[in-house]
């Protein structure tokens, strides 16, 4: 066992990545059934009927992956942990090889000077816990804290961060009132306990990481502002609502302990949830790609607020998502007005943008250099930010979008998997030695 290097006064410059959609190997070493694995065998959820079976077999080439990232000089590297490989079902007994997987990550992080980021949930549920009612059912944050604290017992000694949950919102949102990601749930409001038990997860996942000796934990969060559409009142009251249901309901249970105006009542809050959920966190991680669009709803809708085009037609990515640096730097800001002292260091936990499969990506470069200068910004304006992870290393499975969107520095053959790095990869190499622990 080596231990973590790099000083925690560092900058964490790194790339982020997430277990189902690099790992592959669904089916290997033990490892049990996620609502990923089932949503990717039901026809017509994923574009071309993609599944992540093999992805960038990362399983495999994982050592090569860590090479990769090593080449960039990088001090961090954000990974997630599937948690149906250290839990087939869920709960109950532990994957010895699923959690050795893991140990022999964090030391080939520890062998190349890699700080381990490590979070614990990006969206691959026990399939098991989702026929129990998934995250609509409280129990599934116990189970939660039980997988956090299995994990933590074996590689707290090397892992520098611990991200709980990775977008509790999506996983609302997408998963369970839309009905566009796993488990392709449409219950739109009906959806809210989601937000909550996941939120307590968080919470009582923290006291078993701390309880297993981990030094420092944090959430991560995607904060995607709302944009009036108009100057209208009707389209300003639609954002703040916008704001509440899917940014801050999210952020102020736990660094304020409380919840913003919702609208709504929540009978799933019980008594005392809120001063678990509000435990002092080290690190608020925030992901962030674009601004939305803001509209009062129509007539009739669930909804209090219908999502459409960010005003001033800004450039859009691959993914059609508006490239807006500016409302980087606002977000941040926004983050210490509204938090204050309440607010801990932020790392950027994921930033970046898909093109196509091109080797020679100006436009991610540019995207990229655009929002580093953003968190720059913020960072002279006195915002304490900690890190920046670029999403993502390698080309990989999309979620509901299959292969097609091409995030990486490095691009992936998939035919081959032959990994080959794009221009931004050696910008960022570039970047980061230019750039020195500070940041
Ligand atoms: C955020 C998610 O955490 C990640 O899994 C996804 O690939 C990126 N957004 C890009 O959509």
């Amino acid at each position: 066992m080596t231990p973590v290097s790099g000083s925690p006064s560092e900058f964490q410059w790194g790339v982020a990545t997430a277990a189902f959609q690099i790992e592959g190997a669904t089916g290997e070493d033990g490892r049990g059934v996620s609502v990923w694995d089932t949503f990717c065998r039901e026809p017509g959820r994923i574009r071309e009927g993609h599944n992540a079976d093999v992805a960038c077999d990362h399983y495999h080439r994982w050592p090569e992956d860590l090479d990769l990232i090593a080449g960039l000089g990088a001090r961090a590297y954000r990974f997630s942990i599937a948690w149906p490989r250290v839990q087939p079902d869920g709960s109950g007994p532990v994957n010895a090889k699923g959690l050795d997987f893991y140990d022999r990550l964090v030391d080939g992080l520890a062998e190349r000077g890699l700080n381990a980021t490590a979070t614990l949930f990006h969206w691959d549920l026990p399939q098991p816990l989702e026929d129990a009612g998934g995250w609509l059912n409280r129990d599934t944050a116990a189970r939660f804290a039980e997988y956090a604290a299995i994990v933590a017992e074996r590689l707290a000694d090397r892992v520098a961060l611990w991200i709980t949950l990775n977008e509790p919102m999506v996983v609302m949102a997408y998963g369970y009132a839309f009905g566009v990601h796993a488990p392709g749930r449409a219950l739109m409001l009906g959806a809210l306990p989601v937000a909550h038990h996941q939120l307590l997860g968080h919470g009582l996942a923290v006291e078993a990481l701390r309880g297993a000796g981990a030094r420092s934990v944090g959430i991560t969060n995607n904060l995607t502002p709302g944009h009036p559409a108009s100057d209208r009142p009707e389209d300003a009251a639609a954002t703040k609502a916008f704001d509440n249901l899917l940014n801050w309901q999210f952020t102020d249970p736990i660094l304020r302990g409380g919840h913003p105006d919702l609208g709504v009542d929540l009978p799933h809050v019980r008594d005392g949830d809120l001063a678990v959920i509000s435990a002092p966190i080290d690190v608020l991680g925030v992901n962030y790609y674009n601004p939305v669009g803001v509209a009062a709803p129509a007539e009739g809708d669930e909804l209090p607020f219908t999502m459409t085009e960010v005003p001033g037609a800004p450039p859009v990515t691959g993914m059609g998502w508006p490239v807006v640096p500016g409302a980087l730097y606002r977000l941040l800001t926004t983050l210490k007005s509204r938090y204050g002292d309440a607010l801990p260091p932020i790392q950027i936990t994921e930033s970046g943008c898909s093109y196509d499969e091109a080797l020679d990506d100006r436009p991610r470069i540019d995207y990229l250099s655009a929002h580093i200068d953003a968190v720059r910004a913020a960072m002279n304006d006195g915002v304490d930010v900690r890190g920046y992870y670029v999403w993502s290393l390698l080309d990989n499975f999309e979620w509901a979008e299959g292969y097609g969107p091409r995030f990486g520095l490095v691009h992936v053959d998939y035919a081959t998997q032959r990994r080959t790095p794009r221009a931004s990869y050696a910008w960022y190499r570039d970047l980061i030695a230019a750039s020195g622990p500070g940041g």
